[in-house]
Order: structure tokens, then C-alpha cells, then sequence
């Protein structure tokens, strides 16, 4: 391999259209935690959408919504929902990094372009991936405005659960496309797969799925991708393609150091979680072996435990955010495992399977 043409350093944000931002912005606060920092809309010059930017740690959500439906905004919620539009990554140089994707064969979302205001200037960039999904790529020196060009500071502060960054996110892709995809993460992007689930790894009497976990050269950015497999019922995926009318965002893990905390936090703040079956923890002990948490605590709060060759991982899954069944967070705390709970999945597929046939999708 040569010299990585794409270097990314971080995920730069990640933004959601949302049919009602202001609101979900209440939402990110109250249930999560995030604290509100910047915002635009009518008031800072823009005519056709408000967003606003929410922070905990190094995580940051960005809330847009249409002003009007005569814009791509408003289709776009029609037909998906509320969910992930974006996620954007912090380069060296947008242009560049723009250059190169669209040379190895990315399409183009939005060609590199000079945002400015008072505070200086950022460049942007954006390439599609699945689905109606897009990563931007934004550069800046010395930029210091409370975000990006066009935003003003509109602090609101929350009450933090102990969320530092955004550990990974998952894409659920149309069946038969998962080589697809993660191919163009490793021939676009220059990310390397790391694991690979096959469905006789991930499956229950229900419902199976396949799924590659591919990183960037840093390491710092992992992207796993589901692809529906064949079962006897609708798999989850499934359910989630039909409902976001095609591939996205399936959830974003955020990294805390304190999931217990973090856990009877966000429960205290009335976030719904993903129904773990009381007998998970009758053999969770046998199966994980000694852990440094309180065995009690992680059964009270729910909380699923994985190991592997180099250590355990601590994590818990909301339910989807929204109406539709789609886009939900997981929380997660590492200790020395830098896998992603597959062991969990066949506990858990048979905790959301009740869930689905719940909504009459099973
Ligand atoms: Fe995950």
C-alpha cells in the first residue's frame, strides 16, 4: 500500500435530519445529556433550515430541520424518517481528500467549497455512501467560531452521562451489498476490515445477518456493516431497510468509562432500552468469567457484557429514537476488548425479536 491519499483524523459530527429539531434538540439534553452550543437558522441568516449543534465529550450532533417542503430536506424525511444524514469527517485538506475519493470512483454529493463568516473560514466538501447517507470532509486552520461558518454560540448546558466520543457506527446495507460497500471503504476511503460475522455466526431461529467491521488507517474511525441474511421470520434488518425505505445509519455507539453511571442516568432520564431477558444473567458469569463490576449492578440496570481474547466490553442498546424502527444508540464501556458484543447478538436478537413481533414485524 502507498501513502494514504485519505487521511482522516476524527469523525468530525454527525448530523440528523429531524422533522422537529428544536425539539429533538430538548430530547438530546434532557435524555442524553448533550449540552446545546451553537445554532443556526432564520435568526443567523439561513432561509431554509435550522440546525443546531448538541456536545457531550468529543461527541457532536448536529440537528437540522427544513424550513419549507419545497427543498431535498423535506423529501428526504418523507421517505426516511428522522435519522443520520451525515457523518462528517475532520481532515487535513477537504479538497484534497475530496479529489482523491472521487478519483477511486465516489460520487459527488457536494463539490469542495469555501464556507465563511466573521470568524474565518472552513472548507467542505461531500461524498455519497449507503443509502442517502453522505460524509462530509471539512478542514479548517483557524477557524473560531462556535462551529462552522453561519453558526452562533447558543449555549444551553445539560447534564453530561459520561459520554466521551463516538466509539463507532453501524450501516445497515441492501441485501447482497455488504461486499459492495465495504469495498468502497477499503478502495475509497483506505479503511482495512478487521472482522467478518458470517450468518451462521449471528443467528437465531428467526433471523440472521452477515457483517463486516471495517477502520480507518488510524484506527480511530470503525464502521461495521450489516447486511440482512435469510431466516425463517424478517430479520431486523430487514425491518429497519423497509422503515428507513432503504440503507443508513443503524446506530451510533458512544464510548463512556463509566456505564453503570452512565446506564442509571439515562435511565433515571427516562431513555428506553432494549428489553435484556432476565436469564441472559443466569449464565453471564460462566460465560464472561470475573469482571471488575458489581455482577448485581449489571444485572439491575440490564447492561450486556461480551469477552474476547483481550479483555470485555460493557454495553446496552436503546430503543430506536424515533417512530420508526430505525436508528438507535448503544452505549458502551471498553476494557481491553476492542470487539463490538457479537457474542451478545444471539442474547440480544431474541430480545429485539420480541420487540418486532410486538410492532407486527416478525
Ligand atoms: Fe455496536
Amino acid at each position: 500500500m502507498g501513502e494514504d491519499l485519505i487521511p482522516l483524523k476524527a469523525i468530525h459530527h454527525v448530523e440528523l435530519w429531524v422533522g422537529n429539531a428544536k425539539q429533538a434538540a430538548y430530547y438530546y439534553r434532557q435524555a442524553f445529556g448533550f449540552s446545546q452550543v451553537a445554532y443556526a437558522g432564520l435568526e443567523t441568516g439561513l432561509r431554509d433550515r435550522a440546525s443546531y449543534l448538541l456536545e457531550q465529550g468529543r461527541v457532536r450532533l448536529v440537528l437540522s430541520t427544513p424550513l419549507s417542503g419545497g427543498n431535498g430536506m423535506s423529501s428526504h424525511l418523507t421517505q426516511h424518517g428522522d435519522g443520520v444524514r451525515d457523518v462528517a469527517f475532520h481532515v487535513e485538506d477537504a479538497d484534497a481528500c475530496f479529489a482523491a475519493a472521487i478519483e477511486r470512483g465516489a460520487k459527488v454529493a457536494s463539490e469542495p467549497q469555501t464556507l465563511s463568516d466573521e470568524h474565518g473560514s472552513v472548507q467542505h466538501a461531500a461524498i455519497h455512501t449507503y443509502g442517502d447517507t453522505l460524509h462530509s470532509f471539512i478542514s479548517h486552520d483557524n477557524y473560531n467560531g462556535p462551529f462552522l461558518p453561519g453558526y452562533r454560540a447558543a449555549p444551553i448546558a445539560g447534564e453530561p452521562v459520561g459520554l466521551r466520543f463516538v466509539d463507532h457506527i453501524v450501516g445497515n446495507v441492501e441485501l447482497g451489498k455488504m461486499d459492495v460497500w465495504a469495498g468502497f471503504y477499503a478502495n475509497v476511503l483506505g479503511f482495512s476490515q478487521q472482522q467478518h460475522f458470517s450468518d451462521e455466526d449471528i443467528s437465531t431461529e428467526y433471523s440472521a445477518l452477515m457483517s463486516k467491521v471495517m477502520e480507518s488507517d488510524n484506527g480511530r474511525i470503525k464502521f461495521p456493516l450489516n447486511e440482512p441474511a435469510k431466516g425463517r421470520r424478517k430479520s431486523q434488518i430487514e425491518e429497519y431497510l423497509d422503515f428507513n425505505d432503504g440503507p443508513g445509519v443503524q446506530h451510533i455507539a458512544l464510548l463512556t468509562d463509566d456505564i453503570i453511571k452512565a446506564i442509571e442516568k439515562l435511565r433515571a432520564n427516562g431513555v428506553e432500552f432494549l428489553h435484556v431477558p432476565d436469564d441472559y444473567y443466569d449464565t453471564l458469569q460462566k460465560r464472561v468469567g470475573a469482571i471488575d463490576e458489581d455482577m448485581a449492578d449489571i444485572r439491575r440496570l440490564r447492561i450486556l457484557v461480551d469477552r474476547d481474547e483481550e479483555g470485555y466490553l460493557l454495553q446496552l442498546f436503546t430503543k430506536p429514537v424515533e417512530d420508526r424502527p430505525t436508528l438507535f444508540y448503544e452505549i458502551i464501556q471498553r476494557k481491553g476488548s476492542r470487539g463490538f458484543g457479537y457474542g451478545n447478538f444471539k442474547a440480544l436478537f431474541e430480545a429485539i425479536e420480541l420487540e418486532q413481533a410486538a410492532r407486527g414485524n416478525l
